[in-house]
């Protein structure tokens, strides 16, 4: 297996995956899916994580799918297989415990999407090109598409993009939800690095439980997660960083996380 598959950068703990594999538009095969799951048992044991970016080499595509080639002739186990460990190995990408932030350049279809859509956060270039093509090719989405897509941007909107197959450009994809930001392609490097910066200078525990309300208390019916976010707004109180954060303001100086 190429090491450079996925190249990983390390700052300070906010880190950087690119996935390169330009000359196939950064296409997700096994290798590629293995070589994330080594990345993140790094990942989850890491103890000075602020946060992890996820991009594609080059500027013409994020990830423009799983890898056809490869499915081609997959059986049906062999494809549920492959499905579910790319299932699994996204699955321990969104539920990281720091931000994770989606940088997405050019094509960002089906399971690239679905990548996407398993990110905290989607900064998009202004020519991203989104959509769940996979009915033109005889399937479904397979990596949490037909899940994660109406979550995101409710039923009405997914069903549309994931029965017609059809491709959006990043402005309609900011406009249903789908992306937080768009941005200019030559702005969008220095974009990114000012948010994570951002994300990462935040006090880490209170990112971190902020993350976890949120994701925890969206499978909940409403009373258990506003719970759920009364015991972990309490938990702040039990940490340095709430003191540092509200005597910083009190003090009128910046706070030191
Ligand atoms: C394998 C791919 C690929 C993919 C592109 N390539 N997408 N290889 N799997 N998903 C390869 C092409 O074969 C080509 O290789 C090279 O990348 C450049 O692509 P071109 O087609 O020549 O570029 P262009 O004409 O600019 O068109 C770009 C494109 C098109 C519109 C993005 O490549 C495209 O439609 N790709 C497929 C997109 C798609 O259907 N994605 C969903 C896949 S299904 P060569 O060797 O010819 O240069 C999926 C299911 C997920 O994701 C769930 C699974 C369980």
């Amino acid at each position: 297996m190429s090491e450079q598959q996925i190249e990983v950068q390390d700052n300070a703990g906010i880190v950087r995956l690119t996935i390169n594999r330009p000359k196939a538009l950064n296409a997700l095969n096994s290798e590629v899916i293995d070589k994330l799951a080594s990345i993140l048992d790094g990942l989850e044991t890491h103890e000075n994580l602020r946060a992890v970016l996820i991009t594609g080499a080059g500027e013409k595509a994020f990830v423009a799918g799983a890898d056809i080639t490869e499915m081609r002739d997959k059986t049906p186990e062999q494809a549920r297989v492959f499905a579910g460990q790319a299932l699994a190995t996204i699955k321990r990408l969104e539920t990281l415990p720091v931000p994770v932030v989606a940088l997405v350049n050019g094509f960002c279809l089906g399971g690239g999407c679905e990548l996407a859509l398993a990110c905290d956060w989607a900064v998009a270039s202004d020519n991203a090109v989104f959509g769940q093509p996979e009915v033109l090719l005889g399937v479904i989405p397979g990596f949490g598409g037909t899940q994660r897509l109406p979550r995101r941007v409710g039923p009405a909107m997914a069903l549309d993009l994931v029965t017609t197959g059809r491709k959006i450009d990043a402005n309609e994809a900011l406009r249903i939800g789908l992306v937080n930001r768009v941005m200019p392609q030559a702005e969008l490097e220095d974009y990114v690095a000012e948010l994570t910066q951002q994300l990462g200078g935040n006090g880490p525990r209170s990112v971190r439980a902020a993350k976890q309300a949120v994701h925890d208390g969206m499978d909940q019916d409403l009373d258990s997660a506003l719970a759920l976010e009364t015991s972990l707004f309490a938990l702040c109180f039990a940490g340095e960083e709430q003191t540092e954060g509200m005597s910083a303001f009190v003090e009128k100086r910046k706070p030191n996380f």
